[in-house]
């Protein structure tokens, strides 16, 4: 049985890597989609797999940095399909800088794509949720929101951000059943890590307790038991870990 028959789902940052493993198995899951990103060209790759799976499925070229563009998915979604289900508040972007050498424009830039837009994406498809009594909203967050890591400042900042975000909401909603979770990846080899320093994606895989990166495909099943009934009944303001072993809470 197909665990998210007609469930009408937004994912930002589907174009590639988790957001774009997550749109695929929701597709084979029966979802309905809105997929959202920066990258116009993979995007449409992304809708194309996701139809060829047999969803229907819509891609949004928008920029979750502005605050129109993180708002885009979920318009269309309401439009499109009278509704929103599941929210999947993935984008983010990743940049390397020691503390002192991030500039104000890096800090904010970084706020504004990997926290600010969860937020503003979020409230916007709650009332709708709320009105239904029904409604999931997974954040990707990253396990360096927990522990830190160097040279991530304002990455790690955002992260630890969207988990607050999360726990908070979560006691806001569950009483309506619109349940609020956030996954935390390991590092996962996806285009987003492509651009750290060889030496440092080395030493972290070897410090990792299953000495390897993950990959999306092994991400997205997380995604899709927080959306599904039952799987995802019982979580309320949790943050997942898929990582390796990195970190044990
Ligand atoms: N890869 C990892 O090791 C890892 C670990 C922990 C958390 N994460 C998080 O997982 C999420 C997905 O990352 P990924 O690894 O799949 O990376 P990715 O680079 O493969 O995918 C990210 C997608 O987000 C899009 N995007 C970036 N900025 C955007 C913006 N301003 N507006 C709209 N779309 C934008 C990109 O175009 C890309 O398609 C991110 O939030 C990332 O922080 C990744």
């Amino acid at each position: 049985m197909m665990q998210l028959r007609d469930k009408r789902c937004v994912i930002s940052g589907a174009a590639s890597g988790i957001g774009a493993a997550i749109a695929a198995l929701f597709a084979a899951e029966g979802a309905r989609l809105i997929l959202t990103d920066l990258d116009g060209s993979r995007l449409s790759a992304s809708v194309a797999r996701c139809r060829e799976i047999g969803a229907a499925c819509e891609g949004v070229i928008a920029d979750v940095g502005e605050v129109a563009g993180a708002t885009a998915g979920v318009e269309t979604c309401l439009t499109r399909y009278d509704g929103i289900d599941v929210l999947v508040n993935n984008a983010g972007m990743l940049t390397q800088a020691r503390c002192g050498d991030i500039t104000l424009a890096m800090w904010e830039e970084m706020m504004a794509v990997d926290l600010r837009s969860v937020f503003l994406s979020t409230q916007r498809a709650l009332p709708a949720m709320l009105a239904q009594r029904w409604g999931r909203v997974i954040n990707i967050a990253s396990q360096l929101g927990i522990k830190g890591g160097a040279e991530l400042c304002h990455y790690a900042a955002a992260k630890a951000g969207v988990i607050g975000f999360t726990k908070s909401l979560a006691l806001e909603v569950s009483a309506q059943n619109v349940l609020v979770n956030a996954i935390a990846p390991g590092p996962i080899d996806t285009p987003l890590v492509d651009g750290l320093n060889s030496a440092w994606k080395a030493a972290k895989a070897a410090e990792l307790p299953l000495g390897r990166f993950g990959r999306a495909e092994e991400v997205a099943p997380v995604a899709l038991m927080l959306a599904s009934e039952p799987g995802g009944n019982l979580f309320v303001g949790q943050t997942l870990g898929p990582n390796s072993g990195d970190v044990m809470p």
